[in-house]
């Protein structure tokens, strides 16, 4: 007997915010959940992680794909960033998102539009210092897109662990009534963080790019065996950092992992978080250190 053919699936690919409404209504009144996974699109296995995981998480996916002018700087990379809507769409297509929403910027942007979501301390460390308009874009545009898709759950990557946490107490403070989930982040086989930015690194560039990993796992490897104070740590992670020719380091923190604080003693769970420049290309990338069960003991017997 022939096994019974597959169904493809299909993909609904919406560009106007009107029929994205309409969709989504259509959606939410016949009783099932939305996931919805916002990105600037160019995707890779880190995207596709988002989607899957929507497809766990609620009946129907929606991802959108806009380059978003607003959260990039004059002379950041707005122009050059890589493109590939038909790519996107079939990868999109075989990771079964049932709607894929391609707004146009001048749309969501018309002439006079003076509105924006601020944050007050978030949005002002880490990435915040050395992109001051960054995460009022990045909200800006999550709550536009939020208010047209009005989903049931959201995803977002803890690649970009910062912009996770801003989005999440942005929806408490704001009361949306949306569930801010966080994915891992996926790596490449040599432990770099998936990025669409990766593909402007030359080859040598590329592989000089493992630092970034590289000393997030040697900070891990000495929180585990009881280091504890955070500046050695730091020190550590910017020599190793250092050796590297062509690199620099933009920021390197140690901190709170709900409120991104800064922290000098590493008693409990704390995110390490860096962003270094590989040439022009600046790449970020953050890990967790969790500091043995007995550690006050290792280094503070009394
Ligand atoms: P973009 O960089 O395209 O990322 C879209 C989503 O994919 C984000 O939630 C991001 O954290 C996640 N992501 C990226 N690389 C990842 C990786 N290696 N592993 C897991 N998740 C990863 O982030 C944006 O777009 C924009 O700022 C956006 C939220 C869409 C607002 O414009």
């Amino acid at each position: 007997m022939q096994p019974a053919a597959r169904k493809e699936p299909v993909i609904d690919t919406i560009t106007s915010v009107q029929e994205m409404r309409l969709h989504a209504q259509r959606i939410r009144a016949s009783g099932a959940s939305i996931a919805f996974v916002p990105t600037m699109g160019f995707f890779h296995e880190g995207h596709l992680s988002l989607m899957r995981l929507g497809r766990e998480l609620a009946d129907h996916v929606v991802v959108s794909i806009f380059v978003n002018p607003t959260q990039f700087a004059a002379g950041e990379d707005f122009e050059a960033y890589p493109r590939n809507p038909v790519r996107d769409s079939e990868l999109a297509r075989k990771a079964q998102v049932d709607a894929l929403f391609l707004p146009d910027v001048k749309e969501l942007y018309p002439a006079g539009f003076e509105s924006y979501v601020r944050l007050d301390n978030l949005s002002d460390r880490m990435c915040g210092r050395s992109r001051p308009v960054h995460f009022t874009g990045v909200a800006t545009i999550v709550t536009k897109l939020f208010n047209i898709v009005r989903p049931t759950v959201a995803i977002f990557g803890q690649k970009d662990y910062q912009q996770w946490i801003i989005i999440k107490r942005m929806a408490r403070d704001l009361n949306m009534d949306i569930d801010v989930v966080g994915a891992p982040t996926v790596r490449e086989p040599d432990g770099l963080a998936m990025s669409s930015r990766n593909c402007y690194l030359s080859r040598e560039q590329r592989i000089r790019a493992r630092c970034l990993y590289q000393a997030l796992t040697g900070a891990q490897q000495s929180v585990a065996a009881g280091t504890r104070d955070a500046d050695r740590i730091l020190h550590e992670a910017v020599a190793a950092i250092g050796r590297h020719g062509d690199v620099s380091i933009d920021y390197m923190v140690l901190c709170d992992p709900d409120t991104l604080e800064e922290v000098s003693e590493i008693e409990r769970p704390v995110l390490m978080a860096l962003a270094v420049k590989v040439g022009k290309t600046r790449l970020i990338d953050n890990m967790l250190l969790t500091p043995p069960a007995n550690s006050k003991h290792q280094e503070d017997p009394q």
